[in-house]
């Protein structure tokens, strides 16, 4: 929440320190969807009429996409903290933006901007965190250019500016990489374009543009991994309701899997839809307890478009080490950082492949995820396109965890979900982590600390 006018914020901590904690239990509902509530902003600012979503994330992440399309010209309120109310402008409606527009430390926000603004008529820049500046965004612009458009990278990173006039032919692409991202730029794009875009993904990507549009009216055909859609369909504001965020429940599925206590640990309306969820079955694959009671809405079911929302129940388990199926990968793609936690407090060895993909996320998840592991004395080996992980087989002693990490200092090197996979990792610990740079989680998971803290972790900061 905002001080007030005039009063600085306090400055974000920088660093958390994670006493040993033993056990985790209670019931707890983490925030709404990230990628959901991007998408809620971008297609309500190019609707026609009102859009309104319950359960938004107010992170800082989606608070730049916010900020974006204000500046943009579109109104955007709060009628509470996880409300908001877009008034669509339509697809023609939006203006240029007086100054670059500063995506903060959000890649989905730049990607997906890229597809909005690809069509318009007027110039536009786009800039982000030294994180972002970092991030590939070739892999969009390639394919937006194949539709017309005139976009300038820098060596294929932000800036990445888009000309004014450009106009959009609907493509024919085959993703060279498994990425919603680019899938989304491309289907915001086509909603501009003359003529059909037709996608097709390697594998299955989160497919929540694609619901999303159809809550906005807008007809598209799916077949397996093949999406088609007519452009210049106008969507249409709704009403929409934000499913927590699975990939925040994810932290919280991995503390219940290695300390959850008595009658568990209970996770409230979490979004489950299956191109999200790919880490219930590798949890499972290692042995893990997991319940999924799924909401299933009223006598007519859900909406066209709507999110699957469950009630996750985690028991703790003694877990073994896996193979990890490359078919799960692009399904659990930002749960990787908690996953290999588990993987470490596992028994025996974890292998994961077929994922060069975290390489390019906020930071290099591979590369900091095994620093990280070694300092807890966690012996694993660095692939090209994954890790091979040796658990230290903590097992469940007596109700509560077998404390199988050393302590000590850990650089997240400001990346929310290596922070947040950290602070887990305390459940194993025989001695404090100092967890570093983690003032990044605000972009993801405001709350975390009191949420973690809720739930038995004893976190500082
Ligand atoms: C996202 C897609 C994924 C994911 C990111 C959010 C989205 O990125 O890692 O956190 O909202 O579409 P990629 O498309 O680069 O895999």
């Amino acid at each position: 929440m905002s001080p007030g006018p005039g009063i600085p914020a306090a400055p974000a901590p920088r660093r958390w320190r994670a006493a040993p904690a033993e056990r985790v239990q209670g019931e707890i509902q983490v925030p709404g969807d990230k990628s959901v509530s991007h998408r809620a902003l971008m297609l309500g600012a190019i609707a026609e009429g009102v859009t309104e979503a319950r359960g938004f994330l107010a992170s800082e992440d989606c608070l730049s996409t916010r900020k974006a399309l204000q500046a943009m010209g579109v109104s955007v309120e709060r009628p509470a903290e996880t409300d908001i109310r877009v008034q669509g402008v339509g697809l023609a409606g939006l203006a240029a933006a007086r100054a670059p527009l500063d995506l903060g430390n959000a890649g989905t926000a730049m990607r997906l901007m890229m597809g909005l603004l690809a069509g318009q008529a007027f110039d536009s820049t786009l800039v982000g965190d030294s994180s972002l500046m970092r991030r590939p965004m070739e892999r969009v612009a390639q394919p937006l250019r194949a539709m017309g458009a005139r976009i300038d990278t820098l060596e294929g990173r932000p800036p990445v500016s888009i000309h004014e006039g450009a106009s959009l032919l609907g493509i024919d692409y085959a993703l060279p990489v498994a990425s919603a991202q680019v899938k989304s730029a491309l289907l915001l794009a086509a909603l501009y374009a003359r003529g059909s875009t037709r996608i097709r993904e390697p594998v299955a990507t989160r497919d929540h543009t694609e619901r999303m549009l159809q809550s906005f009216g807008v007809q598209l055909a799916r077949a397996g991994t093949q999406i088609s859609l007519s452009g210049g369909q106008q969507p249409r504001g709704c009403r929409l309701q934000v499913p927590g965020d699975f990939s925040s429940a994810a932290f919280f599925l991995v503390a219940g899997c290695l300390a959850a206590h008595g009658a568990g640990l209970t996770l409230r309306q979490v979004g489950c839809n299956p191109t999200r969820t790919g880490l219930l079955e590798m949890l499972r694959l290692m042995g893990a307890r997991i319940e999924v009671r799924p909401h299933v809405g009223g006598a007519a079911g859900p909406p066209a478009g709507a999110e699957p929302i469950a009630d996750l129940i985690v028991h703790a388990a003694p877990l073994r080490g896996i193979r990890v199926p490359e078919s799960l990968v692009a399904l659990a793609i930002d749960e990787f950082p908690a996953f290999f936690i588990a993987a470490a407090a596992a028994e025996g060895e974890t292998l994961v492949s077929g994922a060069a993909e975290l390489r390019v996320k906020e930071s290099d998840r591979l590369a900091v995820m095994a620093e990280g592991l070694r300092t807890l004395g966690v012996s694993c080996e660095l692939l090209p396109d994954g890790m091979r992980i040796q658990g230290c087989g903590g097992g469940i002693a007596g109700g509560g965890a077998r404390a199988c990490f050393a302590g000590g200092s850990i650089d997240s090197h400001g990346d929310h979900r290596i922070a947040m996979a950290f602070a887990i990792a305390s459940l194993r610990a025989r001695d404090e982590l100092v967890i570093e740079d983690v003032a990044n989680v605000a972009t993801s998971f405001p709350g975390f600390v009191t949420l973690a803290r809720t739930v038995g972790l004893s976190l500082q900061d």
